[in-house]
């Protein structure tokens, strides 16, 4: 399976770190280290840490990153805690941070992960496999409420309601191909017989759930930004809407002037810390569609510190 997994928008994102060969930098989301790969590369005295809450990820990329281990660090954490684990090694201030956010394709493509509604396995989804919530429990036990709710915010499926009635009337479901039949008895024809999987709404709304995977990015990237140095960028690439909704929030916030009334004089310009440099978010060229499946729906962000 090494090297199967392409990394999307390698070389923009490493353009668009600006990398600082003397620099310090993160890679919030090893995976397979295609990325990190490209950033060590370039580092003479600079560090790189790097973080994963799944161990198996850790493991392969040290093997593919074996050349330069004494440049890196591995993290075995969410990217939730990088600002408190950098803190740990008196790290205070970083030169570029990278998101590349969702799964990667071991977790999607190993049966007993549990990810896939294509194979048959427990219900599992869990990225750090040392967590307790996982997908069974998601599925069998949370209330008809939160289920519709998660369904809706996350999976933006319209048929949630008739989907989440299934599923009570069908507990306990053990496995990822019994939730699929149980999804398709709530969706109407129309819907099964168009084009995408039925169940990819509702499996995407579930796996969110059980990383927590939209508090991370929210919390994460609120604190990282903090610690940008100067000229330090932050880059993030998403996968569907609702990440790349989290980003352009966060980025525009810290990077736009707040609205005044105009009856208040502004006595002094507002001098704002950051640059949001993808106003017009850059996508993935035809070229990388046609490559690579999962690229669809990419966007990339960049926000940099001012000097
Ligand atoms: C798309 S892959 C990254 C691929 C990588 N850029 C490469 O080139 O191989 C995303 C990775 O982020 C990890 N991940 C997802 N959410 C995370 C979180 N909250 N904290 C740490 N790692 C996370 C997943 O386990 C997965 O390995």
């Amino acid at each position: 399976m090494m090297g199967s997994h392409l990394s999307i928008f390698k070389s923009e994102a490493i353009e668009a770190l600006a990398i600082k060969p003397e620099g310090i930098y993160v890679d919030a989301t090893l995976g397979r280290g295609g990325h990190s790969l490209e950033i060590v590369k370039q580092l003479t005295s600079g560090h790189l840490y790097v973080f994963d809450l799944d161990l198996e990820a850790i493991k392969e990329s040290k093997i593919r990153l074996a050349n330069y281990l004494d440049k890196i660090t591995f993290c075995h954490t969410n990217y939730a805690n990088i600002v408190s684990v950098l803190n740990t090694y008196n790290i205070k201030g970083v030169d570029g941070i990278l998101f590349d956010l969702g799964v990667y394709s071991p977790q999607f493509d190993t049966p007993e992960r549990g990810f896939s509604y294509r194979f048959n396995a427990r219900l599992d989804m869990r990225m750090d496999q040392s967590q307790s919530l996982n997908a069974y429990e998601v599925v069998n036990t949370y209330s008809e409420e939160k289920l519709k709710d998660i369904f809706y915010r996350f999976g933006e499926e319209r048929y949630s309601n008739s989907i989440v009635k299934q599923i009570i009337n069908n507990r306990p479901i053990e496995t990822t191909l019994e939730l699929v039949d149980v999804i398709k008895k709530g969706l109407p024809n129309k819907v099964l017989n168009s084009k995408g999987h039925p169940a990819k709404k509702v499996f995407q709304a579930i796996r969110i759930e059980v990383n927590k995977e939209l508090d991370s990015l929210e919390k994460s990237l609120n604190s990282v930004v903090k610690i940008l140095n100067p000229k330090g960028r932050c880059v993030v690439i998403t996968f569907h809407s609702l990440e790349d909704r989290i980003v352009k929030d966060i980025f525009n916030s810290v990077s736009k002037a707040p609205k005044m009334s105009r009856r208040v004089p502004l006595i002094e310009e507002i001098q704002l810390e950051y640059k949001h440099l993808t106003k017009n978010v850059i996508k993935v060229s035809e070229e990388e569609k046609e490559t690579n499946l999962r690229s669809h729906s990419a966007k990339l962000r960049i926000l940099e510190k001012k000097e």
